[in-house]
């Protein structure tokens, strides 16, 4: 019985057993939005010819993972992923911030590539103990946190378009500090686009792979040209904002009044999105609205603008460039009062009036 036990052990956490907590700490003084291996990454098997579809999976050593060419992830993308944090606070606790937002929203993306969902209550299980188990790679407080990359995609090697009956979740992490280390103090500057990122009715308000692998060369050619980033407008009327290549636009108009691009097929339901209009309405009484936002507006009306998402978290936008326009943004209070509040209740200093907040 018990070397059945060790067994289990062992291969639920090598680490344990053999010692191979192994991988080098980085700098912490110097962490950017880069991997760093760490020390174990979840996986989890699902087959939707078994009930339940999903095992409840092993941590592993972080390593390279084997899959046949023929799976449906290599040739038609077959795949969503997620991005969330944790964080260390002053007084030495972990912090997981909305893993059980995540783990919705990965489902939704699965559905809509015809994937099973990933039971939520497994992915927060899942993210909690891996956090745990690399907790030597969570960056002291202020240096920054533990970025989790969930994942979930088809490896059921296969050669026509079709569902899929057999996949994996994997969950790795990696410590990183802020995504535009380097780059202006003061914000971005975004080239406004008279282009969509995705289709209407695509697969746009899914965390789908193939909507960044798209987006990868569009963005490239304007970093080229010293911009930071683009701006997409829709693609239906090339008018309205929707997001950057991986951020949800926020505006400060000069009425007082703080908007950001209602969700639909385009727009992709970001945590940190959300996070923000409740903080904005519910603790800092904002006037704030979800609605069609045209570029002219911002051009003409707007006097301060942030992007929000978890990688980005919220960053000031200094400088947008739309044809030969160019509107400059110089104030940046607002985004400094949520982003107060925000990292508050993230690192653990404040209240957390909204139940975000996962202990490790
Ligand atoms: C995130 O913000 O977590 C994302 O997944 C966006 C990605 C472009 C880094």
């Amino acid at each position: 019985f018990l070397i059945g036990r060790l067994h289990t052990l062992c291969r639920r956490c090598p680490g344990i057993m053999t010692g191979q907590n192994n991988k080098p700490i980085p700098d912490w003084e110097t962490l950017t939005f880069s991997l760093t291996e760490t020390d174990f990454m979840y996986r989890s098997i699902g087959n939707t010819e078994r009930d339940p579809v999903w095992d409840e999976g092993d941590y592993i050593p972080f390593e390279d993972i084997t899959v046949s060419p023929a799976a449906a992830l290599m040739s038609y993308g077959v795949g969503v992923f997620e991005g969330l944090k944790a964080q260390k606070t002053t007084g030495g606790k972990i912090l997981l911030f909305r893993p059980d937002a995540n783990g919705r929203r990965m489902q939704n993306s699965a559905e809509r590539l015809m994937m099973p969902p990933f039971p939520t209550e497994q992915f927060v299980e899942s993210c909690v103990e891996l956090v745990r188990r690399n907790e030597r790679f969570v960056p002291p407080p202020e240096y920054g946190s533990l970025y989790l990359r969930p994942m979930q995609h088809a490896i059921e090697p296969q050669l026509g378009l079709g569902p899929c009956s057999k996949l994996a979740t994997h969950i790795f992490c990696s410590p990183v500090g802020s995504y535009f280390r380097g780059g202006s103090p003061r914000g971005v500057r975004l080239k406004v686009l008279e282009q969509g990122r995705v289709a209407p009715g695509g697969t746009g308000s899914a965390k789908a792979m193939g909507n960044y692998a798209g987006a990868i060369w569009v963005a490239q050619q304007w970093k080229d040209q010293g911009f930071d980033d683009v701006l997409y407008l829709d693609s239906h009327h090339l008018k309205y904002l929707t997001e950057t290549s991986g951020s949800n636009p926020f505006v400060l108009l000069r009425s007082g009044v703080l908007v950001t691009p209602p969700l639909d097929s385009q727009i992709l339901p970001g945590i940190t999105r959300d996070s923000t209009l409740r903080i904005a309405r519910e603790l800092l009484n904002l006037d704030v609205e979800e609605r069609a936002l045209p570029i002219q507006e911002v051009i003409e009306e707007g006097v301060e603008m942030f992007c929000t998402g978890t990688a980005w978290t919220l960053l000031s936008v200094r400088e947008l460039v739309y044809n030969d326009q160019v509107k400059l943004l110089e104030t940046e209070e607002l985004r400094g009062e949520l982003l107060k509040v925000l990292r508050g209740i993230q690192a653990g200093d404040r209240e957390d009036p909204f139940d975000w907040i996962r202990e490790v």
